[in-house]
């Protein structure tokens, strides 16, 4: 047993999932809350803010990251917020010492490649996902596995589906799944959407809905002449990923530094 808490720090830590981390982190024994920060109600009680009660840790402006990471002595700080502030604040994290759970989806190449060499550089540990959710850690090992047994005759389409509020589409478990049934099929296109005279070849085909309150869904399907496999993950709620990223912040603090981990990792 650990002798002091793990101090977590939350950015978005006024957003849908930093609100429900925060809560959770309070609720989980050898965890607490040292530092957030946001770009909304700047100064106010986090505590207060998340309907939990005054903590006595106030809402940071994440201009100031680096510096109150340090002054909280934050040991793990996860990251729900949106692409352009994650390449920013994360690498910050990074250089001040600090471990890092990722829920950002949206990341471009290049941003996870500069995350990924600050985390290296300052030998810091990390976990970085597009989904903490454990359901869909199974459902990820379903679909390498279907890929892996159906050949190429196979056409994959995948269809998501989220709330009206997302930012980013295909979402970053759609493009997940896509790149592990690439890998699995050995190497095929992704194709996000489809419009105008488009003949379908070997492609992965992407497609979004957006509406509502629609936590997330993902439907993996292998269309091969007379048949079709369906594997299907819903999420009823974001409690799903409210849990993995406080798992996987609790043993991140833990790992071996200097490595990006995925969600597979912690869950092994
Ligand atoms: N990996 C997963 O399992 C998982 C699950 C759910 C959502 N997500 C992703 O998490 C992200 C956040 O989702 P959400 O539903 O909580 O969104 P949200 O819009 O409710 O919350 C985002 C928060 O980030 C804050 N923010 C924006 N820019 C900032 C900055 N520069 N510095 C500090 N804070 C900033 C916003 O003010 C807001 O409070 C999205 O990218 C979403 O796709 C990932």
């Amino acid at each position: 047993m650990p002798l002091t808490n793990v101090r977590v720090g939350l950015v978005g830590a006024c957003g849908r999932m930093g609100t429900l981390i925060i809560r959770r982190v309070l609720a989980t024994e050898g965890m607490e809350i040292a530092s957030a920060f946001d770009i909304v109600n700047i100064g106010k009680d986090i505590g207060d803010v998340v309907g939990a009660g005054a903590l006595g840790v106030p809402v940071s402006d994440s201009a100031d990251l680096a510096a109150v990471l340090k002054e909280s002595r934050t040991d793990v700080l996860i990251d729900f917020t949106i692409a352009k502030a994650t390449a920013v604040n994360a690498p910050a994290a990074a250089s001040a010492g600090v471990n890092l759970i990722i829920g950002t989806t949206g990341l471009s190449a290049e941003q996870k490649t500069a995350i990924t060499d600050a985390v290296i550089k300052n030998n810091v540990a990390a976990v970085i996902s597009s989904n903490y959710s454990i359901g869909v850690g199974v459902f990820f090992k379903l679909i390498r596995d279907a890929a892996g047994y159906l050949g190429d005759e196979y056409d994959v389409e995948i269809v998501e589906a989220h709330h009206n509020q997302k930012k980013d589409a295909p979402s970053g478990t759609a493009m997940t799944a896509a790149e592990i049934i690439s890998k699995a099929m050995g190497g095929k296109d992704i194709v996000c959407g489809r419009e105008g005279v488009c003949p379908r070849g070997k492609e992965i085909g992407v497609h979004s809905i957006r509406g509502g309150d629609i936590v997330g869904d993902h439907t993996v399907m292998f269309i091969g002449n007379s048949e079709r496999i369906e594997i299907r993950h819903q999420a009823h709620s974001r409690e799903i990923f409210v849990g993995g990223a406080v798992m996987a912040a609790k043993w991140v603090v833990s790992q071996k530094k200097g490595v990006v981990y995925g969600m597979e990792d912690v869950l092994s």
